[in-house]
């Protein structure tokens, strides 16, 4: 019997959500973003999943890209940070990857004489994120630059990333859309705005080219509801078994630095994952776990390979049966609520040594 901590990955759930991501996008295109390892999913199973249906797909950085064409996936694939040297940009031209031009050094690289066919360039604007990107005045000389290299492939994408799209409340986002329009008017290209919240959130932000990523993967990138991101399916249950149950007196602590104490007669089930596994250390005492269905509260400190979770008020549980950390019924983005971070940070960190088993 082997340990039966697992990331079970529904790919039908995930064409669910590319479906409706490409539904949203009207007659422009949704890129899906698979990087970080498809946010924790597995990027090669994924990409797999979803290249028969997606006209190329989007990672961060050469290594990603590499790892995709080497498993055999054929489409596309842009770097959102661009490329680093001469020789990821040669590897570039040669492997069809497309780059996010974002500063002098990668414009001046790509526009030079380099080996291999032209590469197709996205041109990124930075209008309020700050991070990335070229300032909105220089957009139409940069584009003019890139347009008359015969480096650089014809059609050239002009694109920017939200900052707070996630915040349905906040104007920065119509913001940065005006801003990104202004710079652009005039400049006949197809454009690239939306990630996920753009997407789900923010009509006027769909455009030629979309970039979800979260969404994919099942979860709302809002903290409210909202009709469309109801529609999501969870592709992720991460899931284990009870290793252990025993009862506990009243004043007797469990796990590291006993910083939770049974205030009446308890019953604690182990389970065997932890923060080596990339559930998070910082979950609180109560964050919640399904045992057979029902919710039951985590107890004391998560360690590097098991928690402990209170079952006393549950139907009898015994060594075998089914934990959920998270999935369908238990969204991952509750349970990083509960650990002061992220639904994508808790995804992502899902560790190596966790078998993907994927569904169809
Ligand atoms: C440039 C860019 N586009 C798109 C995405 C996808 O964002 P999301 O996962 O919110 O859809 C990311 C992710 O961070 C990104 O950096």
């Amino acid at each position: 019997m082997a340990r039966p901590t697992r990331a079970i990955i529904n790919l039908q759930a995930l064409r669910h959500n590319y479906q409706l991501a490409q539904t949203l996008a009207g007659a422009g295109r949704a890129m899906p973003i698979v990087k970080a390892n498809a946010y924790g999913h597995g990027a090669i199973n994924v990409a797999r999943a979803l290249e028969p249906k997606v006209p190329a797909l989007g990672v961060a950085c050469i290594e990603e890209a590499v790892e995709l064409r080497d498993a055999g996936i054929r489409k596309p694939i842009l770097l959102l940070e661009g490329f680093f040297s001469e020789e990821e940009l040669a590897v570039a031209a040669t492997q069809n990857f497309w780059l996010m031009v974002q500063n002098e050094w990668q414009l001046d690289a790509i526009c030079r004489p380099h080996r291999g066919k032209p590469v197709v360039a996205w041109l990124k604007i930075d209008t309020g994120m700050h991070r990335l990107g070229f300032q909105p005045e220089q957009a139409a000389d940069i584009y003019q630059k890139l347009q008359s290299s015969p480096q650089v492939a014809d059609e050239i994408v002009l694109a920017t990333h939200f900052a707070s799209a996630d915040d349905l409340h906040s104007d920065f986002t119509t913001r940065q859309i005006e801003l990104f329009q202004q710079c652009t008017r005039g400049i006949a290209a197809p454009c690239s705005l939306a990630n996920s919240p753009g997407l789900l959130g923010w009509p006027e932000a769909r455009a030629e080219w979309n970039r979800p990523g979260f969404m994919l993967y099942g979860h709302s990138p809002f903290t409210e509801p909202h009709p469309e991101a109801e529609k999501l399916k969870a592709v992720m249950t991460f899931r284990s078994e009870v290793m252990a149950v025993r009862d506990l007196s009243i004043g007797e602590s469990v796990g590291y630095a006993n910083t939770w104490t049974a205030q009446r007669p308890s019953r604690i089930a182990t389970v065997p994952v932890g923060y080596g596994d990339g559930y998070p250390r910082r979950a609180e005492n109560s964050t919640p776990v399904l045992i057979n269905g029902q919710r039951a509260k985590l107890v004391g400190r998560v360690s590097m390979d098991m928690i402990t979770v209170d079952v006393t008020e549950l139907d009898p549980v015994n060594i075998g049966d089914e934990v959920i950390l998270w999935g369908e019924n238990l969204s991952a983005n509750e349970v990083a609520v509960c650990a002061d971070t992220i639904g994508y940070e808790i995804m992502t960190r899902v560790h190596n040594r966790v078998p993907r088993i994927t569904t169809q």
